[in-house]
């Protein structure tokens, strides 16, 4: 799957992102077996309740039934920052994605790819 497939598919589905307090929003895309799984961030009233894309794409997949992934790709569009995972979404990344899979960050400006190794070293698991 190639970058630029993925990062089309982020600049369709950011329109569903909810962002009305940060104004931040994330589309996240996620490739593996049996093709793409999206997520864009959620977020709410009560601010701790928000759920970043990342994680939105992983449960969707998961709940889909599929285990086995390649790469995410997380889009934010109009944004100096690249929207690196926070800490929470690297933890559930790491309960799925090998240390070797591939996180690509990308803004309306530049790119940065990462392993899953590189973003959490040690990681916890059980
Ligand atoms: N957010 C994500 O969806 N993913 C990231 O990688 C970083 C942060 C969201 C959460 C919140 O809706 C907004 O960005 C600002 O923190």
């Amino acid at each position: 799957m190639k970058t630029i497939e993925m990062l089309n598919t982020a600049k369709k589905v950011i329109e569903n992102s909810y962002a009305p307090y940060s104004g931040f929003c994330v589309a996240a895309v996620l490739y593996g077996e049996d093709g793409l799984f999206t997520g864009v961030n959620v977020e709410n009233a009560s601010y701790g309740l928000t759920v970043c894309a990342e994680r939105v794409a992983i449960f969707r997949a998961v709940s889909e039934g599929r285990r086995r992934f390649e790469k995410m790709l997380i889009y934010t569009p109009g944004q100096e920052t690249l929207p690196y995972p926070c800490g929470a979404c690297r933890q559930v990344m790491a309960e799925f994605f090998p240390e070797d899979f591939t996180v690509i960050v990308v803004n309306d400006r530049e790119e940065e790819q990462f392993t899953l190794g590189e973003l959490l070293p040690f990681n916890f698991k059980l």
